[in-house]
């Protein structure tokens, strides 16, 4: 449940890719689309405006042929005007004439009010925004002189209302598409980048496979962009693999070189030490003797371990490479019981390489078996941090001073069992190496006898 959150807010972090991309096609997204609406929204209004005015001239211009001044100057009109809206009362579409002096005619759907007749001062067309009988009207007027009668005003208008309300409904309904634009582009989006990211999360597990030993190499197939990474990868693993067999061979074949000159000296140091005279010299060279086999053990242990050249991929199971060291136990440790203590379903695979596993364990268990009375018993079960194994014996135990003391190279408590006081050090170098933790503490039952704890981390 923690990893997979852990995974998830990886996977949203504001440095995740996803979220980088996702963030630009928003801003895109917001950007296009904003453009989108402003632009199409004046150019609308730009349009609507135009064929409005470009009307409004057409029905002034047929209001001036159709109007008719009489010789007594009474003004006329024989039929009405062809736009159906200049009858119908306060439909926001109004005209009026007028002659000075005379009755100013009005269009039926001006059933209130009047046009302002200043707006026609010349013969040209004007117009304005003016208030008219429904409210602010755009309002066109031009004046036309008749000989012996006067100067006529031809006005003509329309509700600005109707105009705002032709371009508010246009923008209502281009803003609901556009959101529903926004919508689709951004949805699109997450799911390009959802399936596009997906082989970067398949590399991820897998690298995390690869590093809790589950895998030997980076496994699956991979887009043409990642691949070249992947096989590359693999060769590098491959690569270091084989240097630590390499190093492992090479660390063992060192061992045999040094170790027979070493005998040939111990055996002359020894002859040496028969003679009176050589043998305070003697005595000297079969310590440093004994101090370079220490060294050159301890040294050789490390490296045969490989632990310092830890390479991914390494698995081990507890119970897969228990068998062959409690076998070698009891022989050494004739008389002696080992009890393994294994809970039903306890999954006992680490990420640490058989051959360190084994070593660990078989210096953990040999020190038990020397020191334990006559039973040995090894426990494990899962801990918060990893597996924990109880390796307990029914000896003297440790002081806990002593147990602190314990890992250093040579340590001994106890020189009446023979060792060399290498058994802990090297422990302690391969559990450092895989990051496990290795505690000497009193049996937790009160019973005299030590109890090591040894904790391996399973990432
Ligand atoms: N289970 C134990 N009970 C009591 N004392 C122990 C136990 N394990 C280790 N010790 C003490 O810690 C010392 C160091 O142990 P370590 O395994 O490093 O060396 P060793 O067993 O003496 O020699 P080697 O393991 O190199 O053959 C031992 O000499 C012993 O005094
Ligand atoms: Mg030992």
């Amino acid at each position: 449940m923690t990893a997979v959150s852990g995974e998830q807010n990886r996977r949203w972090h504001w440095r995740s890719l996803r979220v980088r991309i996702l963030l630009a096609t928003l801003l895109w997204v917001a950007l296009g689309i904003g453009g989108i609406w402003y632009s199409a929204t004046r150019l609308f209004a730009k349009h609507v405006e135009a064929s409005y005015h470009d009307e409004l001239k057409v029905h002034i211009k047929e209001l001036a042929g159709l109007v008719k001044v009489e010789p007594d100057g009474t003004l006329r009109m024989d039929r009405p005007l062809s736009d159906p809206r200049y009858l119908v009362p306060l439909s926001g579409f109004y005209w009026q004439v007028s002659l000075e002096g005379h009755e100013t005619i009005r269009s039926a759907s001006m059933t209130r009010g009047s046009l302002d007749e200043s707006v026609a001062h010349d013969s040209t067309i004007h117009h304005h925004v003016e208030k008219g009988p429904s409210g602010p009207t755009i309002t066109y007027g031009f004046i036309r002189d008749v000989p012996g009668a006067g100067e006529v005003h031809y006005v003509i208008a329309t509700d600005e209302r109707l105009l705002d309300e032709t371009i508010a409904s246009f923008t209502r309904e281009l803003t609901v598409w556009l959101i529903a634009l926004a919508c689709a582009l951004v949805a699109t989006g997450f799911l390009v980048v959802t399936f596009g990211l997906r082989p970067l999360d398949r590399l991820a597990s897998a690298t995390a496979r690869l590093r809790a030993g589950t895998a030997r190499e980076l496994e699956g197939d991979y887009p043409t962009e990642i691949a070249p990474l992947v096989a590359d990868l693999n060769a590098f693993i491959d690569r270091s693999r084989e240097t630590v067999a390499r190093a492992r061979v090479e660390a063992g074949n060192l061992a045999h070189a040094l170790r027979t000159p070493l005998a040939v000296i111990t055996d002359e140091a020894e002859r040496l030490a028969q003679t009176e005279r050589t043998s305070r010299s003697a005595q000297t060279l079969l310590e440093q003797s004994q101090i370079m086999v220490q060294q050159i053990e301890y040294q050789l242990a490390r490296a045969r371990s490989g632990a310092s050249a830890r390479s991914p991929g390494m698995a081990s199971r507890i119970e897969e490479v228990l068998p062959p060291i409690l076998s070698a136990m009891h022989r050494l440790h004739a008389g002696k019981t080992f009890a393994v203590h294994q809970p039903e379903g306890l999954d006992t695979a680490v990420p640490v390489d058989p051959v360190d596993l084994s070593e660990l364990l078989a210096i953990l268990l040999d020190n038990a078996g020397k020191w334990g009375r006559s039973e040995v018993s090894i426990g494990m079960e899962e801990a918060p941090e990893g597996l924990l194994v109880r390796i307990a014996d029914d000896g003297p135990g440790l002081a806990a001073e002593q147990a602190a003391e314990a890992f250093r190279i040579g340590t001994r408590f106890d020189p009446g069992i023979p060792g060399s006081g290498l058994g802990l050090a090297i422990a302690k170098d391969i559990a450092v190496a895989y990051g496990m933790t290795i505690e000497l503490c009193p049996r937790g039952d009160g019973r005299s006898g030590l109890e090591v704890r040894l904790t391996i981390s399973r990432a």
